[in-house]
């Protein structure tokens, strides 16, 4: 019997998980299957217990709405996940649940396949919400030297520069209202969830940047049209997608997959 994977959230209809780390396993030759599972809101760990009943199950990924749930859910936790709050990979080990979380990797991993810097960079990200606070500690680890987190509800990005400021001493880490964007980055990312709703963010004239990363994918973005309209090299999503899943990958198979052969 092939090892058992599964990706659960709630919808679950449009992940492209199980295609990714099929084409993963053909590349790297190990015999695998990797399902789509539906939990229930309220479902969430015992449809975990029961997949991790079957004797061959390895891993699942976790993804909207439970990342939460898995991080209450693990007696085992590695650092980035601990800082991120979040988890998106679980295993089991000795019988105990492990949960790491590899979505900010995947970014770091995305961003230098466009071979585009992050040491010694500066950084401004939109949005005060999981989808920043994943990445914070992995950017930092990456080389990143200053963050800015900009949000339209101000107080949640200078909440979350407070909780985040201890894991990461070494860089300069501050907040700023969406109507206070200016000054020079090195690359902006969208981590709102504006693209995913249709709605315009508005990038000033006073804010200048030589690279855009959009977290969203398959989605107009108005983030991305503005960059483009200023030559600014642009990117979406589907990358830091398969740099997570490729992270994952990693910790349950041990093989590592390049991410170019598959973006
Ligand atoms: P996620 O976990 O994906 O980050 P979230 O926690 O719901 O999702 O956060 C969504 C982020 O997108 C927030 O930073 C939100 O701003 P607020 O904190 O002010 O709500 C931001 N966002 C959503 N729609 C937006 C819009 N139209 N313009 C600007 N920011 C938006």
């Amino acid at each position: 019997m092939s090892k058992q994977f599964a990706v659960i959230g709630n919808p679950i209809e449009h992940s492209r998980s199980p295609e990714l780390h099929h084409q993963f396993a053909e590349k790297t030759h190990i015999d695998l299957s990797y399902k789509k599972r539906l939990a229930e809101l309220d479902d969430f760990e015992v449809s975990v217990k029961d997949f991790f009943s079957d004797a061959n199950a390895v891993g699942m990924n976790v993804t909207v709405p439970f990342k939460a749930q898995a991080f209450a859910l693990c007696t085992h936790l590695s650092e980035r996940a601990t800082i991120a709050k979040a988890v998106n990979t679980l295993w089991m080990e000795n019988g105990e649940l492990h949960g790491d979380n590899t979505d900010g990797q995947g970014l770091v991993e995305a961003i230098h396949a466009l071979d585009w810097s992050l040491q010694n960079s500066r950084i401004l990200i939109i949005g005060a919400g999981g989808a920043t606070r994943g990445v914070i500690y992995p950017l930092a680890q990456a080389g990143v030297t200053h963050i800015t987190i900009a949000n339209r509800t101000l107080a949640r990005a200078e909440q979350l520069v407070s909780d985040l400021r201890d894991a990461v001493p070494h860089i300069e880490l501050s907040a700023c209202g969406l109507d206070q964007l200016h000054g020079e980055y090195d690359l902006i990312i969208n981590a709102t969830s504006a693209s995913l709703t249709g709605d315009t963010l508005i990038l000033p004239e006073t804010l200048q940047f030589k690279y855009a990363y959009e977290m969203a994918y398959g989605k107009p973005s108005s983030f991305i049209d503005q960059a483009k309209a200023r030559g600014v090299p642009t990117s979406e999503g589907f990358g830091m997608l398969v740099g997570q899943a490729i992270e994952a990958f990693y910790i349950w198979n041990g093989v590592k997959p390049n991410l170019k052969d598959f973006i």
